[in-house]
């Protein structure tokens, strides 16, 4: 689908010369989601800990010098236009840095479940600001493109840096949990025909939780404190005494979505797993392991009970980064 050029600054006379790049645009989890309060902006005062995993799109970037933007997807039926939010980060980051004559033909291989609590097009959209500033030549600080991708999207700015991250505000704020890369093995799973709008899915917490809502940010700050200092940060460290995984969206979705319940029930079977949860608004849900291996024979173990109920799985590795530039070798 193509967008038209937009008005914008000229280019920078000295920018380095604009060649194509792939990047990499991974998938991530949320190991804990806790709604502390609803913001004067409408959107939710969140404290939560991500991770990104080894489940990533990928974005074949080619500039061009008409101004055109040209988004194509291997996955038929995404939608390809203005929505997509990795052409609203070609229309920002052109619009902040560039000029009219900025465009690319970008090709999305779509591997990571759309609508699934996974940050696929948030990710997808770190990558499109990621891979630009590349083939654009534009060289833009971190903190210009940090800056741009929380205008884009509430998780957008994590997925940019990834790893193991706490993320406060609305997702935006990020400190890094000092952990390193966990070695788990993570079972993911999801149901092919469930989709979840993440607005429906704090509005479901809003009508049910409304009144637990803390006010004060003297509140706000003792909770981010009690995350920063708990259990989490201390079993992900040491691999070991995993607490039980908080997700406030996730008893909402639960409770409507009949493949979260299924999923959770056959997950939670799992012997050998450290926790099991449903990931950002879901639909998704995964368990953790020790290992990957582990993963792999309990995504064994369940195989039978999994393609009964129609669940797709993937085993996957966490991983320290977010969208990443992959090396010319090997494009
Ligand atoms: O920021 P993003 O576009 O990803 O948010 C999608 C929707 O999720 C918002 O419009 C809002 O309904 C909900 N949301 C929220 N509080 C947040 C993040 C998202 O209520 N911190």
């Amino acid at each position: 689908m193509a967008e038209a050029p937009a008005s914008a600054p000229a280019s920078p006379a000295d920018a380095p010369a604009r060649q194509g790049c792939t990047v990499r645009a991974p998938a991530k989890i949320n190991l804990h989601l806790e709604v502390l309060g609803l913001r004067p902006d409408g959107f939710h005062e969140l404290a939560m800990v991500m991770q990104t995993l080894d489940l990533a799109d990928r974005l074949r970037i080619r500039p061009r010098s008409d101004g055109m933007l040209q988004l194509r997807c291997d996955r038929p039926g995404l939608p390809t236009g203005a929505d997509n939010l990795i052409l609203q980060a070609a229309q920002a980051l052109r619009q902040r840095c560039g000029g009219p004559a900025l465009g690319a033909d970008i090709e999305l291989e779509k591997r990571i479940p759309v609508g699934a609590g996974l940050a696929g097009g948030s990710s997808d959209a770190a990558a499109a600001l990621v891979g630009l500033d590349a083939a654009w030549g534009l060289q833009r600080p971190a903190e210009e493109l940090l800056e741009l991708a929380a205008a884009l999207g509430s998780d957008v700015p994590y997925c940019l840096v990834g790893g193991t991250r706490l993320c406060f505000g609305r997702g935006e704020v990020l400190e890094d949990a000092g952990v390193g890369v966990p070695p788990l093995g993570v079972l993911l799973i999801k149901h092919p025909d469930a989709q979840v709008s993440t607005p429906w899915a704090y509005r479901r917490f809003r009508d049910l939780r409304e009144d637990y809502y803390l006010q004060a940010e003297a509140d706000f700050e003792r909770r981010r404190e009690a995350l920063r200092r708990g259990a989490l940060l201390r079993a992900l460290a040491s691999g070991t005494a995993f607490p039980p995984l908080r997700n406030d969206l996730q008893q909402p979705v639960a409770a409507e979505v009949e493949s979260v319940a299924t999923g959770l029930t056959l997950l939670g079977r799992c012997q050998q797993a450290l926790a099991v949860a449903m990931s950002g608004s879901g639909p998704s849900l995964y368990a953790l392991f020790p290992t990957p291996e582990q993963a792999g024979r309990a995504r064994g173990e369940l195989a039978g009970e999994l393609a009964a109920a129609g669940f797709e799985s993937w085993c996957c590795r966490c991983t320290g980064s977010g969208a990443t530039l992959e090396p010319p070798e090997d494009r």
